[in-house]
């Protein structure tokens, strides 16, 4: 396969898998002989390591979060994604804008999708997102039930799985069906990405 660069992001409600998959992909990419960058939201960053502290605390206002998660993009897309793709780089990012706009804006009635817009769109679109779709039963039992983060609850990531899938069908985006064996899942987001690459 040639090398272009390429922004493919693989999202979903928590315990989809993203980051098994995003790894696997950058995995069989690499074995392609494409150079791959992996990389993943909340970022290394300043500003995402404090956003992992605040996964774990509910008084934290979902305003502030929806802000510092954007702070965090817009750092991540200047200084590490818009500088690999300006190398030929395919970035491969476990999360971006989309988990913002539906767990942010399911987060809180005070938030609505556009301000969410609004305050990312200092980070370019993706070229291809993926949404891995599961039944939150089903991911949350891959969890160890201690130390679920706030995010980490049956009845919220309901409503953030129905918002990922309606924004899907508004958007375009590929679902892929997460409740397979991780084989099989791979395989099929290895099939969407492989015919865009050489589209
Ligand atoms: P993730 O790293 O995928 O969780 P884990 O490594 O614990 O499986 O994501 C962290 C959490 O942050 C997840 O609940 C989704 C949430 N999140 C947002 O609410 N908004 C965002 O913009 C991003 C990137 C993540």
């Amino acid at each position: 396969m040639k090398n272009k660069s390429f922004f493919i992001v693989i999202d979903g409600i928590d315990g989809a898998g993203t980051t098994t998959h995003s790894s696997l992909l950058a995995g069989y990419l690499e074995g392609e002989g494409l150079s791959i960058h992996l990389t993943q939201e909340p970022s290394n960053s300043e500003i995402g390591v404090l956003l992992r502290k605040f996964l774990k605390d509910k008084k934290i206002p979902p305003c502030t979060d929806a802000l510092l998660f954007a702070a965090d993009r817009s750092l991540h897309y200047y200084n590490e994604i818009k500088s690999k793709l300006d190398e030929g780089f395919i970035i491969i990012s476990d999360r971006y804008i989309e988990s913002s706009i539906v767990y942010q804006s399911v987060q809180s009635d005070e938030i609505s999708i556009e301000w969410v817009k609004e305050i990312n769109k200092f980070a370019v679109e993706p070229d291809l997102t993926i949404i891995l779709d599961i039944n939150p039963k089903v991911s949350l039992a891959r969890k160890t039930q201690e130390n679920l983060e706030k995010f980490e609850d049956t009845t919220f990531l309901d409503k953030v799985r129905e918002l990922y899938l309606k924004r899907a069908e508004q958007k375009g985006y590929y679902v892929v069906n997460s409740d397979e064996i991780i084989e099989i899942v791979q395989e099929k987001i290895q099939k969407i990405v492989t015919d865009k690459i050489l589209e």
